[in-house]
Order: structure tokens, then C-alpha cells, then sequence
């Protein structure tokens, strides 16, 4: 444990939130694997587990998540059949007091809500810089939309009322692993997230909003004075 004058690093706190999860795994399990730097820390120390005997199966929310559980043993289930997952585990880039969450910095947003949203159990990891009293800008949102006619789609999303550029990487459009482009809303303060993703998600072409509205069960956040859990009310 670090005292106030040794904080821990922001990575430190992703790996205690991380640690403090598996506690919440057990045996013959069905776990959603996400996506991002705290879920890495997850799923080494998982498979670390898994290699001393426990038995679980993963469904990965990324290409990225498939090749490291892979690496690490960390079996994974396919999509012959619907999944029942009983916790799925992941990061978060925004957490508000009522446990919302904006997450898609990764771009990996739309798988991670479809299995996040086939699990009996949310749980989220995040270090303390995560925690916000209200979700929007220094982050921006996420939306998942196809690239056919991505520039209407984006004039659509601008007409929301705020700047929506399209996220680029390496000089091209940053492509999710379903093909798709990213827009990143630059909202200063988001005060209705659930009108705010339902006007979002009328418009034609987007696919997935990174707002993850009333879905988390736990939150469990690294601190300087350990982890700390935060139920759904
Ligand atoms: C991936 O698209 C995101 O939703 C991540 O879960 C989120 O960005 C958190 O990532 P870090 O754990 O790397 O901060």
C-alpha cells in the first residue's frame, strides 16, 4: 500500500482495480473479456489463474483482447451459440456518480456493449483520474458509424450541436475491428445521456454510441489508498 507521499501511478491503480476484480471470478465462469490498458493488467493476472487450474471461458470484446487471452491460454468461447456470460469485465474511459460510463477510446465500443450487455454482471476497472462528476469533454464520445456516407452522418451528428471529427490514425481513418469509422463528439458537458444517446442512435449510419447508460453493476477503482468498489444502486 502507498502512502500520500508515494502515490500510486495512474497504471499502478489500473492494476489494483485489476487484481481487485478477480476476486469476483470463479470457477466454471463465463467471462467477458474488454478491452484497453486496465483490462490487460486483468487479463495477465487471469491467466496466471487459469494456468494454475481455474476453469473459465472468454468472450473477447476486440481482435486485440482474442490474441492476448490467446497468448496467455485463456480459453474463448466462439458464436455458434448466444453467449451467457455471468461477468464481463472492462475499462472505462469516463465514470459519473451514477455509474455511467463513456468508453470507446480504444474504438472497441460496440463489442464491448453487446457483451457487456449479455452479462449478468458488469464490472468496471478504472484508475481514480477516471472518475468524473459528469461524463463529456476533456473527453470526448465515441460513435461508431459505417463508412458509406460517413461525411451525411457526420453532419447529422454536428447537427447535435457540437464539433464530431472523424478520428484518424496514421494519417487514415481509424477503422474499428468491424470496419467502421469513429466520430468523436466534443460535448463540454453532457447533461441528459440518455436523450443525448437516443438522438444519437436515431440517425441512419451510426452504428454504436460510446455512452454505457444504466449497465455497470460495480465499479472498483484503483486509489493512492487502495481499491475502491462502488455498487449500482
Ligand atoms: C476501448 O474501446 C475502451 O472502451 C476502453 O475500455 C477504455 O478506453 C478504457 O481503456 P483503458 O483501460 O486503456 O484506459
Amino acid at each position: 500500500m502507498s502512502s500520500s507521499s508515494t502515490p500510486f501511478t495512474p497504471d499502478q491503480q489500473k492494476a489494483q482495480a485489476a487484481l481487485k476484480a478477480l476476486e469476483f471470478i470463479h470457477d466454471e465462469q463465463i467471462l467477458g473479456l474488454g478491452t484497453g490498458s486496465t483490462v490487460h493488467h486483468f487479463l495477465a493476472a487471469l491467466g496466471q489463474r487459469v494456468q494454475q487450474g481455474l476453469r473459465v471461458r472468454g468472450v473477447p470484446t476486440s481482435e486485440a483482447t482474442a490474441v492476448y487471452a490467446k497468448q496467455l491460454g485463456i480459453p474463448l468461447l466462439n458464436d455458434e451459440e448466444p453467449w451467457d456470460i455471468d461477468v464481463a469485465v472492462d475499462g472505462a474511459d469516463q465514470v459519473d456518480p451514477q455509474l455511467n460510463l463513456i468508453k470507446g477510446g480504444g474504438g472497441a465500443l460496440m463489442r464491448e456493449k453487446i457483451v457487456a450487455n449479455a452479462a449478468r454482471q458488469f464490472i468496471v476497472i478504472v484508475d481514480q483520474a477516471k472518475q468524473v462528476p459528469h461524463l463529456g469533454l476533456p473527453f470526448p464520445l465515441p460513435v461508431e458509424i459505417v463508412p458509406f456516407g460517413w461525411r451525411t452522418t457526420q453532419r447529422h451528428l454536428e447537427n447535435l450541436g457540437w464539433p464530431s471529427p472523424l478520428r484518424y490514425k496514421d494519417g487514415q481513418p481509424f477503422l474499428t475491428d468491424n470496419g467502421n469509422y469513429i466520430a468523436d463528439l466534443h460535448i463540454p458537458e453532457i447533461t441528459d445521456p440518455s436523450a443525448l444517446d437516443s438522438s444519437i442512435r436515431q440517425i441512419p449510419g451510426v452504428v454504436e454510441c460510446g455512452l454505457f447508460l444504466m449497465m455497470t453493476s460495480l465499479v472498483i477503482t484503483g486509489t493512492n489508498s487502495g481499491p475502491m468498489l462502488h455498487r449500482a444502486s
